[in-house]
């Protein structure tokens, strides 16, 4: 069953969509393209537009602008002629049928020979880790069971394309985690295409290829996770994904930062003005004497909390407080009130331009 994800088929296309509400844009000019086998994830904060997407793609509310493709121009095909797959974050499981009979409809609605659902159910549920529950029905289930009976009903009618809107944020933490592995994993067996919709920039960033992150209505970056992690394009980027000092200052144009008092060196193609300079709390450590990075600044502890194998540290800086992670071997050692000079080097700095967060 191992397809090879294959880059130069598209899965979905979407090229310069608009949906309007009234007379408001829910999304506006967003092209996108997910390759065939690949797994893309959509993150934003809540109300950016991400459900719309997926109901676009699903065909059930139609664009006012663009096209939306898969395989073929999407336009005017209903949403049951276009095998995609939804799975949504309440389960939505039919209560009063068992497992595999849940698993099996769809197939029964295509009308397939009895013999061949029979096997693909028992493929699914093995597929999901649930072949000893096929005779159970939903409401004997944990959520995070019903979620793995959602995803092989989705799967059961072999869609080109699977669609998931949050599915994982009814559950709790630890059965989340699992699931992710889960869903990575049955991605990469079937080689489906999967456009994965979360709120979550963390489980986002943990299972997919590329992620499309939105704002607002638009699509701000679509990148590796990597890339979005390490190369932010906006201040909105940088903030979103993961943790950031963002340092609001004046940026000359030619080296120097003015930030808090202090003049530090940065890098970067901004226009000479306001502008932020953003550094993970990775990327700042102690000073020793020896290795000063390119920036020192003379801070006092002002708390910590213990993350497991980093333990993470406010330091005051004047007026402002910076964020840096530590082994907790070492962060173990620092005190509250405690002087500390925290470093950092130009390249670990990433210079953008100022903006509304
Ligand atoms: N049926 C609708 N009627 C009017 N406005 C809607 C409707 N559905 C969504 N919206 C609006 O469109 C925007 C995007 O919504 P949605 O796609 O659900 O966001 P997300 O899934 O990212 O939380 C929001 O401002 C929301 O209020
Ligand atoms: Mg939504």
């Amino acid at each position: 069953m191992n397809r090879i994800q294959d880059r130069a088929i598209p899965g979905i296309e979407l090229e310069g969509i608009g949906k309007k509400y009234g007379d408001r844009y829910a999304i506006r000019g967003i092209s996108l393209s997910v390759a065939q086998g690949e797994f893309l994830s959509i993150v934003g904060p809540s109300g950016c537009g991400k459900t719309t997407i997926l109901r676009l793609v699903a065909g059930f509310i139609r664009p006012d602008e663009g096209i939306v493709r898969i395989g073929a121009d999407m336009d005017g095909v209903p949403p049951n002629r276009r095998r995609v797959g939804i799975v949504f974050q309440n389960y939505a499981l039919f209560p009063n049928m068992t497992l595999a009979e849940n698993v099996a409809f769809g197939m029964k609605a295509q009308k397939r020979p009895e013999a061949d659902i029979r096997r693909r159910v028992s493929e699914l549920l093995e597929m999901v880790g649930m072949s000893d529950r096929a005779d159970a029905l939903p409401r004997q289930l944990s959520g995070g069971q019903q979620q793995r009976i959602a995803l092989a009903r989705a799967l059961a009618i072999e869609p080109r394309v699977l669609l998931l809107d949050e599915p994982l944020s009814a559950l709790d933490a630890k059965v989340r985690n699992a699931l992710r592995f889960e869903i990575k994993r049955i991605q990469r067996e079937s080689g489906i295409t999967m456009l994965y919709v979360t709120h979550d920039q963390e489980e986002a960033l943990s299972i997919s290829d590329r992620v499309g992150l939105m704002n607002r209505g638009r699509l701000e970056q679509v990148g590796t996770p990597l890339e979005l992690y390490s190369a932010p394009s906006s201040l909105f980027a940088a903030d979103f994904i993961g943790v950031n000092n963002i340092l609001r200052g004046t940026w000359d144009g030619a080296g120097g930062f003015t930030w808090n008092g202090r003049v530090l060196r940065a890098g970067g193609n901004v226009p000479a003005g306001p502008a932020t300079l953003t550094i993970r709390p990775e990327h700042l450590s102690p000073a020793d004497a020896e290795d000063a990075g390119d920036n020192v600044l003379e801070g006092i502890v002002q708390g910590k909390i213990f993350l497991g194998p980093v333990t993470r540290v406010a330091c005051s800086i004047g007026e402002e407080t910076l964020l840096m992670d530590l082994l907790s071997t070492d962060g173990d050692r620092l005190g509250s009130g405690q002087a500390l000079r925290v470093c950092f080097s130009v390249k670990e700095a990433h210079l953008l331009p100022d903006a509304a967060l």
